[in-house]
């Protein structure tokens, strides 16, 4: 069990240190851990936020942690060298395209959501955002104008493919959670009353649904989505959606939940290797430069990113699930962070759910 372990900028490589002890303490058979270097901390160093050495390391891993990366210390860098390439870049070359954000409250935590407690506890939602294509990896530049005026352009498009191949990931997951007897639920959101690309998305997410008659698909325009969000977010089970979309949807779903700091991710593509899907594991939190080097960041969100690694990369389901309820199990027993007007440190909190583990 290979796993390339990439801290990254900030906080990133204090909860990422917390997460490799949980994994470590899990004993398991022929676990292999090997660190690279990724984001402001690589361009210091190797004068590039994604070195090849570290894309080597994830390309001969089944799995990657990743920590956070971002530096307001390279804002002035081109956009190349910025360290939010490194993730774009492992997401881009490693064709992890189906990312998936799970917000679920934790019980005892309702009254930390921006949310009213009673609507808070409703949250048990997947967010499905499609990572290798829109805005994010279309075309861009900068330009003068013909009149003189400086002009910044970024290309949003999706080819049929590519949503076609994140709508199967995300009907899959629909299946997967409903409850017995009854149908999955998946909402698309898009901007189809005014966006061509998404246009596009929504009939293709059409066409695919015949697949899946187990499945009732509905579509949201993305501005009503954030609003229903935080409205009645009871009505959602998996949304998908796309990169740009599922970004911001995503840090709002996490407020609703009460704190950035719990919200885990997986990245997945089609790779397979000996014991499942290869995938990138992260936090969907920041590199949060303000608190970094002072042990005071929440790792319970990078120990969760851990947990899905477990499941979908290694097919340890049970390991998975010991890990959450280690979790669930150290909140409900009062463990908070500062992300939720606590005083544990890192190391504690780390400490907290080795000892319930
Ligand atoms: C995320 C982050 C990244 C993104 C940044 C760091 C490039 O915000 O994973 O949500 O925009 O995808
Ligand atoms: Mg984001």
């Amino acid at each position: 069990m290979k796993i390339a372990v990439f801290g990254g900028d900030g906080i990133g490589p204090e909860v990422t240190a917390q997460a490799v002890r949980v994994l470590e303490a899990l004993d398991l058979p022929g676990m292999e851990l090997a660190e690279g270097d990724v984001g402001g901390a690589a361009y210091y160093k190797h004068g590039h936020p994604l070195p090849a050495a570290t894309l080597d390391i994830a390309r001969a891993s089944d799995a990657v942690l990743f920590g956070a990366v971002g530096d307001f210390s390279c804002d002035h860098l081109e956009r190349h060298l910025r360290p939010e390439q490194a993730i774009l870049g492992l997401r881009s070359h490693l064709g992890l395209f189906a990312n998936l954000r799970p917000a679920t409250t934790f019980p005892g935590l309702e009254h930390m959501s921006g949310l009213k407690p009673e609507i808070a506890r409703q949250i048990d939602l997947l967010i499905v955002r499609e990572l290798n294509g829109d805005v994010y990896f279309g075309e861009k530049g900068t330009r003068v104008l013909d009149d003189g005026r400086r002009q910044g352009w970024d290309i949003m498009a999706y080819a049929e493919d590519e949503v076609r191949r994140i709508a199967h990931v995300a009907f899959r997951a629909a299946q997967g959670r409903a409850k017995a007897g009854q149908p999955g639920k998946l909402c698309s959101v898009d901007k189809a009353n005014v966006l061509e690309t998404s246009q596009l998305w929504r009939d293709v997410m059409i066409e695919v649904a015949a697949d899946y008659p187990d499945v009732e698909l509905t579509h949201m325009y993305v501005d009503n989505a954030a609003m229903q969000l935080v409205k009645s977010p009871g009505q959602f089970d998996v949304v998908v959606t796309g990169n740009l979309f599922g970004d911001i949807l995503s840090d709002q779903a996490s407020m609703c939940v009460g704190s950035i700091g719990l919200l885990a991710s997986a990245s997945l593509g089609e790779r397979q290797t000996a014991f499942g899907t290869f995938g990138l594991y992260e936090p969907i939190h920041g590199s949060a430069p303000d608190i970094a080097g002072q042990g005071k960041a929440n790792p319970m969100a990078t120990i969760l990113s851990a947990a899905m690694m477990l499941r979908h990369s290694f097919a340890r389901e049970a390991e998975a699930a010991r890990i959450e309820r280690a979790v669930a199990q150290a909140l409900a027993d009062g463990v908070r962070g500062g992300d939720l007007g606590g005083s544990a440190g890192t190391a504690e909190i780390g400490d907290a759910v080795l000892e319930r583990l």
